[in-house]
């Protein structure tokens, strides 16, 4: 699990009341069993893939996220189903950023080598393949057509937001607003269709389920800008990552959209020559310091804080007031990360 949001989340619940603390720590063990049995497979290479992706760790937010809907909606749910569930969005969202790092030619994440690295493209896109299927399965076996069409809505969303990626590289005007278009398919919606997901096997109204979605997506545009900031400030050591592959792959993102505002024609056609061209690290520390300097960094900073006051508003329909107090604290720790 990545800093932060890892050990805080579990720090804020015992802060609020040890028995949550205690209730969430099971439903990640559950939904943690659930997965592991998942990514058995007879197929040796799958399984190592598989196993590869698991063990790296990552945050798990997705099964946080089921779990938090379902609590945020009453004590009594069935905590197989959430935890399957958790499982079900954990095993989806393995299966997105085995793909991604395959469309980047990645070769670490989370401080390791990418599956891709390890057992080549083809092996990680199908195991990719087999971890959506997987998913799939777990959906039906769940049974619930509203979470069925809600999930796979999502993914549609995630796989749509991921092309739009894809045909806006190198554009290095790209719009704020296709950019945010983008940012809200590949990553929110998803979010947001897991904290749904949790409220409606708990048995919420449309009322409370709508507003857990709005959180989700809400905390996840914050999440995303957040990461956006963190591909370029953030430190590789500390993110697992290389520094500024979205502007070595020629991905405009928040802090170049800021910057972009802020430069003469001459500089900006300097930033635009090195953008997805084989930019040098002096080129990088100087677009990074002019980043730091014109308040790119703040103003990103800025729009992902705007995005989880937002999440938090959207709490007002969330009766436990604990479970609301929790949600204001994890989006918080959402854009307060260091990986
Ligand atoms: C990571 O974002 C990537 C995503 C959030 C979405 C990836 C989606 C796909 C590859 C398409 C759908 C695939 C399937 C299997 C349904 P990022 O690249 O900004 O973050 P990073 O810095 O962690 O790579
Ligand atoms: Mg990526």
């Amino acid at each position: 699990m990545g800093k932060g949001l890892s050990t805080g989340y579990l720090d804020a619940a015992r802060e609020i009341a040890g028995s949550l603390a205690a209730e969430l720590a099971e439903d990640s063990v559950r939904a943690e069993s659930v997965l592991k049995e998942a990514l058995r497979s007879d197929c040796d290479l799958v399984s190592s893939v598989g196993t590869h992706v698991s063990d790296a760790g990552g945050k798990r937010i997705r099964p946080l996220f089921v779990s938090l809907g379902a609590r945020a909606t009453g004590p009594e749910y069935d905590a197989n189903r959430v935890a399957a569930l958790g499982a079900c969005v954990e095993m989806i969202h393995m299966a997105t950023l085995i793909h991604d790092d395959v469309i980047d030619g990645a070769d670490t994440r989370r401080g390791r080598r990418t599956a891709c690295d390890v057992f080549g493209n083809t092996a990680g896109i199908l195991t990719g393949d087999v971890l959506l299927a997987r998913a799939m399965e777990v959906l039906a076996t769940d049974g619930d057509l509203a979470i069925i069409r809600l999930i796979s809505k999502a993914v549609v969303e995630m796989a749509t937001g991921e092309v739009m990626e894809v045909e806006a590289r190198g554009v290095f005007d790209l719009d704020r607003s296709r950019h945010l278009e983008i940012l809200r398919k590949k990553t929110a919606t998803f979010l947001g269709a897991c904290c749904k997901a949790g409220a409606i096997v708990a048995g919420g109204s449309d009322e409370l389920c709508d507003g857990m979605e709005r959180y989700g997506e809400d905390v996840g545009m914050g999440f995303q800008i957040a990461d956006d900031l963190l591909d370029f400030r953030g430190s590789p050591q500390t993110t697992g990552k290389p520094r500024a592959t979205d502007f070595r792959e020629g991905c405009a993102t928040m802090p170049l959209i800021h910057l972009r505002g802020s430069l003469t024609h001459e500089e900006s056609e300097y930033v635009k020559s090195k953008f997805g061209n084989g930019v040098a690290e002096a080129d990088l520390d100087l677009i990074s310091t002019w980043m730091s300097e014109r308040k790119s960094y703040e103003l990103t900073e800025r729009d992902a804080a705007a995005y989880i006051e937002r999440a938090k508003s959207a709490l007002s329909v969330v009766p436990r007031a604990p479970i609301a107090e929790l949600l204001t604290r994890v989006a918080d720790l959402m854009v307060a990360r260091e990986a």
